[in-house]
């Protein structure tokens, strides 16, 4: 089958994690007789240094005409002073989410067994190991609320929920519970905050069509604190778009590097957006050293969600698990003392065990 990918590399980073990512896609394309078209167009800081907006029309356009998305990561600190803020990079990231509707921002954490000893937490605290999902709304919430500064200077970012937002996000989290271990943890601010309030309330009333499906409410405080302590009591975590952007960074941590997580972000249709979790990486970004694990499993997703292509997905997949089986890892994730893989060997390697 023939597939159209709007590709986004961004910045930092960026760039170099996509190119791996398209080459496992391109072996999964030769080994099951697809082909993958790639349409790559600007994002971020990227595009604001070619055309002065973080995401313009045609990159839109771009999206909206293709079967999928994949994204790398945007922003760095040659435009973290930009004013208005409005022309960030992040704004681009932020702005395209908003335009292809993608509602449910999937995360899944999982602690690979062969990297154990990369995770930070006692061994006695793992539990079970740790295999959850977050499932973070991604166009509501302080993101997307009216921001403004008042005359006396002071910062406004307007933080609301409406139902519907949170409705459809909850079904999300519930029917994807059906299909693991039918658990829902909904993470909120419900003691102090008037959209938690709204949120925990639907998410209530939602959980009521799903009594096969146990559900739990913590307040993100102590969820934040729960996931480390013990983490396998998690399964999906059902949050909202700021609770989700950090509490997913602290999962990550958990699966030994924020490298290693991949995300989905879906709407009502087919088309999907797909990206790492984490950032532009100006730290390391230009030296070949990211780990692109990340970006490499989030192509997987495109397959499964977008593509409904099972096996494929499964043949990333595996492959990744069989190079860190083999011990093989990037400097995020390596051992004191043991050797380093660059960014493309890790690509490589990955795409020779496909
Ligand atoms: P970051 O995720 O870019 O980096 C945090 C730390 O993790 C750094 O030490 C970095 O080197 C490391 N890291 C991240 N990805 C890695 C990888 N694949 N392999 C190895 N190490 C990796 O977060 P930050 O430093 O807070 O943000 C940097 C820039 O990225 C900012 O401009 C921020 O706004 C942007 N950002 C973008 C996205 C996105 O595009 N989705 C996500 C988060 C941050
Ligand atoms: C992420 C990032 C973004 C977010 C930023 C860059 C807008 O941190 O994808 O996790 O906060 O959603
Ligand atoms: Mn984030």
């Amino acid at each position: 089958m023939n597939f159209n990918i709007c590709v986004l590399k961004g910045d930092g980073i960026g760039p170099e994690i996509v190119d791996e990512a398209l080459k496992a896609l391109d072996k999964v394309g030769e080994k099951f007789g697809h082909t993958f078209n790639y349409d790559e167009r600007l994002i971020g800081g990227a595009a604001i240094d070619e055309f002065g907006v973080p995401l313009p029309q045609e990159t839109i356009d771009a999206c909206k005409a293709s079967d999928s998305v994949l994204l790398g990561a945007v922003g760095g600190p040659k435009w973290d002073h930009i004013e208005p803020s409005t022309n960030r990079p992040e704004r681009g990231l932020l702005g395209i989410r908003k335009e292809l509707n993608l509602f449910a921002n999937l995360r899944p954490a999982k602690l690979w067994a062969p990297l154990a000893d990369a995770c930070p937490l006692k061994p006695e605290r793992l539990g079970d190991g740790l295999d959850l999902v977050v499932c973070r709304e991604l166009v509501g919430d302080v993101y997307f609320g009216k921001k403004w500064r008042d005359e006396a200077g002071a910062g406004h970012d307007d933080m609301n929920y409406s139902t519907p937002e949170v409705e459809r996000i909850a079904r999300v989290a519930f029917d994807m519970a059906r299909k693991r271990r039918g658990k829902v943890t909904s993470i909120d601010k419900a003691n102090v905050l008037e959209t938690s309030r709204v949120w925990r309330e639907t998410v209530q009333r939602i959980a009521a069509e799903y009594p096969d499906v146990e559900t739990d409410y913590l307040y993100v405080d102590n969820g934040a604190m729960q996931l480390v302590l013990n983490p396998s009591q998690f399964d999906v975590i059902l949050t909202g778009n700021l609770f989700g952007d950090i509490l997913s960074d602290e999962a990550s941590c958990i699966t030994g590097s924020v490298g290693m997580l991949p995300s989905a972000s879906l709407s009502d249709t087919k088309l999907g957006m797909y990206e790492p979790i984490h950032g532009s990486a100006p730290d390391i970004a230009g030296q070949n050293i990211a780990n692109p694990i990340a970006t490499i499993l989030s192509a997987a997703m495109m397959l499964r969600y977008s593509f409904d292509l099972a096996e494929e997905a499964d043949a990333i997949e595996n492959a990744v698990a069989s190079v860190l089986e083999a011990g093989h890892r990037t400097g995020d994730i390596a051992k004191a003392g043991e050797k380093k893989l660059t960014c493309t060997e890790m690509g490589d390697l990955i795409c020779a065990a496909i």
